[in-house]
Order: C-alpha cells, then structure tokens, then sequence
C-alpha cells in the first residue's frame, strides 16, 4: 500500500490531471484537498478530451473512488453540470464511487460576483483571477462566515447564514461595489433544489478516507493550481487562496502527512502563467507565440492565452524543497522538438549579483533578469517515443539536468496529451 501526492510545481497547468488519470490505474482511491473550479485538468484517452475542474481525475478509472475532500471550494451548480456532462460521456459517477465532504466550503454566485467586481475595483494589483469566486469563498470561510455543503442540510442554519452573508455582502455590493444585490429567498430555494441531487454524495470524508487507508488501500491526492500560486509561498499576491502545496493535504482532507510515502511535482519542460504577477523566464520577441502555439497555451478554465516562458530551475527548487518531491513528471517534452537550444534559467541577475533563493518580494522577482545555461535541442520529432532509452541524447540530457539539479527521480516524462504518450520510469508501486 502506498500513498501519493502529486502537486503542480510551477504556475499551474503542468499536466497534473494527465498524471493523475495515469496513476489511478494503480491507487484505489483519488482525492482532490484543495481548490475549486478555477482548475481545470485535462484527461486525453483515446483522443477524446475531457475537461475537469471538481471531479478527480482518477473518475475514469471503473473501480476507483473519487473524494472531493474538505479544504475544497465547491461551487454546487457547477459540480452538478460536471457531473452530468461526465454521465452524458458514459463515465459513472455514481455516489457509491464519488464521495463529497460535508466540511467542504460552497462557492455561491455572491462569491463570483465579488470576485468579479473586486478585480475591477481595485488599481494595485489586479490578480487576473478565474473569476471563480474563489478568493471570495476562501475569504468568508476565514471570516466564519462560510457556508459549507452541511449547512445545506439544516433550513434554519442555511436561512440564517445566507441572511448574514446578504447583510454583509449586500452593503458592499451597494455602496462600494454597484453590483447587483444577493436575493436571500431565491437562492435559499435553489439551494434546496439542488441539495437533493448531492444528498447521497456527501459524507464526512475524513473518516472514510482514513478507513479506507486502514483497509489498506493506495491513495492518491490531486493536487490543483500549483507551488508558485500557493496562497503562502507564491508569489503573493498574485496568488490563489488555498494551500496547494503538499502539506495542504492534512488540513484540506483530514489525511496525516506521516502516512504519504511520495510526493511527485508535475514540471512543465518550459513554464506557463496564466493572470498577473511576475514570471522572470517569460520568453520575448515572438518566442512566447511560438511555444504557446505550439504547446497550445490557452486556459482550459478561462480559454485565456497562456503567458509562456523556459524552465526555471530557481522557483523550482524551491517549489521543491516546500513540497519534498521525491519524484518528478515532466510533461511537454515535445514542444520543444524545434527549439535549436533550450535556455534554462539557474540563477537570477539581480543589481550586480547573481540569487539562487527564489525572492518573497514581488517588486525584486519583477526585476530579476534570468540567467540561463544553454542545453542544446534534440530537433526532431519525440512524439511517438515510450521508452526513455529511446529519446534523443540532446533530450535525455535535458531532462537529467532538471530531475539532478531537482535531486528528485525521474517518475514520467510525457511526450504528448494522449494517456498513451507517455514514457513510464519509476513504477512507484513496484518500488
Ligand atoms: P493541469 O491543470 O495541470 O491538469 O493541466 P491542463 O490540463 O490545464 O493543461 C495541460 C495541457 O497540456 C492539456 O491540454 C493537456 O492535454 C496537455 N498535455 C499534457 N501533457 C502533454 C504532453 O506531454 N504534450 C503535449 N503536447 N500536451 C500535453
Ligand atoms: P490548474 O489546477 C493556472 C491563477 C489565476 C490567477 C490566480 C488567482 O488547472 O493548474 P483564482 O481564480 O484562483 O483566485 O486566481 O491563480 N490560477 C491558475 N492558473 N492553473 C490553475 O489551475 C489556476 N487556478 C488559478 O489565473 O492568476
Ligand atoms: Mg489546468
């Protein structure tokens, strides 16, 4: 029995839901701790694409349960569409398989709207959210003012949050806002209407999971967003608003730390950013259209264009040391085939002097110039390569460099979006 935690180790959209589909093959159990819709993990089998955002991507997989643990933000209308739109596509999502913590905090139309309206408001940095309504939900389960997937059990307690939340949020959407205003009635009811779908989902996860642990089931946690936009260790504040990070797995599923046996970060073979903040590797004059076209950089949440960049080995020793990945997956291998040489960046410039620590100040990171070693390019078509032995020199190169400086094994190297585009290295269970 082996417990895994696989986290994104960049700025998210490394291909996290692509390892995981392919993990769930040997774990029992696949829990998402953290996040909400503003995820978006995609899952290629077959050539057919799926599109996730709550569901774990391990759903595909018949005989695997499904957790959408406590430290997740679910927004309850959303996850109904998800859910349906994955019965439509034949894929069973029934609550024998798909478990919904009571403790989980719901992200209401209140909590879009506010998120919304606050990025507009604001002048100094602006974050670029999802507009998910994440910050927001985060924000009032902080404040004590959350309304989680319980409540929706009790009318009296329901009715009275969503009175405190209106008097609250109202005032702000009037007279700061000009927004419009929470109706408390109609959304009681549509609460109550939907309750029922989720009423056999949802249970306290915490006790199932560790159970099923007992059991001596394999468990694997889907991290969302990633390192760098961790609300404690990103580049705050352009950030997100939950502890993405592997340690977030204790408070965001009730799972202790102890009994996780790996942790593997999702890389990119180059970095992406989607919204504000800084990102020192953001390639320039064109080269940042090329890798986003060829990558296909858009956001699978927003469909935003991905800001795009080389591999920076700065952020992520550092995304390394904070999550202790034992291993690696290093995803995109492919979209570099052209690229005559691969700048990697392994130090900033900063005045005069050349920083390995990744900065906690936001206004030095923006004025960081990287400094790059140049890896020479494998040129050639990687695509249909499923052993590793078999992968150009210039690319095996490449990736050794990354996964030594990482001092991390090698789990997988993917040379394409397709399940099967994949070269396997370290069998975990096997070990
Ligand atoms: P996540 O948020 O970390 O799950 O990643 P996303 O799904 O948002 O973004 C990753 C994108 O890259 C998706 O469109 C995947 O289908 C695609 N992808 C994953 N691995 C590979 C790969 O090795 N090569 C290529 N070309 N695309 C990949
Ligand atoms: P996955 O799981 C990439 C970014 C947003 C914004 C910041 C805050 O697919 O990797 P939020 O809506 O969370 O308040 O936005 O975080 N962001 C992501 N970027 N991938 C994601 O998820 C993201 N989730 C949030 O673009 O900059
Ligand atoms: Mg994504």
């Amino acid at each position: 029995m082996v417990n895994v935690c696989v986290t994104g180790g960049q700025w998210g959209d490394e291909g996290k839901g692509k390892v995981i589909d392919i993990l769930s093959e040997q774990f029992d159990v696949v829990v998402r701790f953290q996040g909400g819709s503003n995820a978006g993990h995609t899952v290629v089998i077959n050539g057919k694409t799926y599109f996730l955002h709550l569901v774990p991507s391990g759903i595909f997989h018949r005989d695997k349960i499904c957790i959408i643990g406590n430290g997740v933000v679910i927004d309850p209308f959303g996850l109904k569409k998800e859910m349906d739109e994955l019965k439509e596509n034949g894929v069973d999502v029934s609550p024998d398989r798909l478990l919904i913590s009571d403790r989980a905090h719901l992200v209401l139309p209140f909590h879009k709207i506010f998120d919304k309206r606050l990025e507009d408001v604001r002048e100094f940095k602006k974050i670029g959210t999802t507009g998910r309504g994440i910050g927001p939900c985060y924000g009032a389960k902080a404040l004590r003012l959350g309304v989680r997937v319980i409540d929706l059990y009790d009318d009296n307690t329901l009715s009275l949050l969503l009175k405190d939340n209106a008097g609250i949020f109202n005032t702000l959407f009037k007279d700061y806002l000009s927004s419009e205003l929470i109706d408390t009635d109609r959304l009681f009811n549509k609460l109550c209407e939907i309750r029922e779908f989720f009423r056999p989902y949802v249970t306290n996860t915490v006790y199932r999971l560790n159970q099923f642990n007992k059991d001596g089931k394999s468990v694997l946690f889907e991290g969302a967003q990633a390192s760098l936009l961790d609300i404690d260790h990103g580049t705050y504040p352009f950030v997100t608003s939950s502890s993405v990070i592997s340690g977030g797995i204790s408070s965001g599923a009730g799972f202790p730390p102890n009994l996780i046996d790996f942790n593997i970060g999702v890389f990119k073979a180059y970095c992406t950013r989607v919204g504000n903040g800084p990102f020192p590797t953001e390639a320039q004059n064109g080269v940042e259209e090329i890798i986003r076209s060829i990558g296909g950089e858009f956001g699978t949440t927003t469909g935003r264009p991905r800001r795009c960049g080389w591999f920076d080995l700065v952020a992520a020793k550092y995304a390394r040391i904070i999550n202790g990945y034992t291993h690696i997956a290093i995803m995109k291998l492919d979209v570099l085939n052209k690229f005559e040489e691969i700048p990697l960046c392994i130090g900033y410039r900063y005045k005069g002097t050349i920083i390995k620590e990744f900065p906690s100040d936001v206004n030095i990171l923006e004025a960081v110039e990287p400094y790059y070693k140049f890896l020479k390019g494998w040129n050639s078509d990687i695509s249909g390569i499923n052993r590793f032995e078999d992968l150009p020199q210039e690319a095996k190169d490449y990736v050794n460099y990354i996964s030594d400086s990482l001092e991390a094994n090698l789990y997988l190297v993917s040379v394409g979006p397709d399940r099967s585009e994949s070269i396997i290295i370290d069998n975990l269970l096997k070990n």
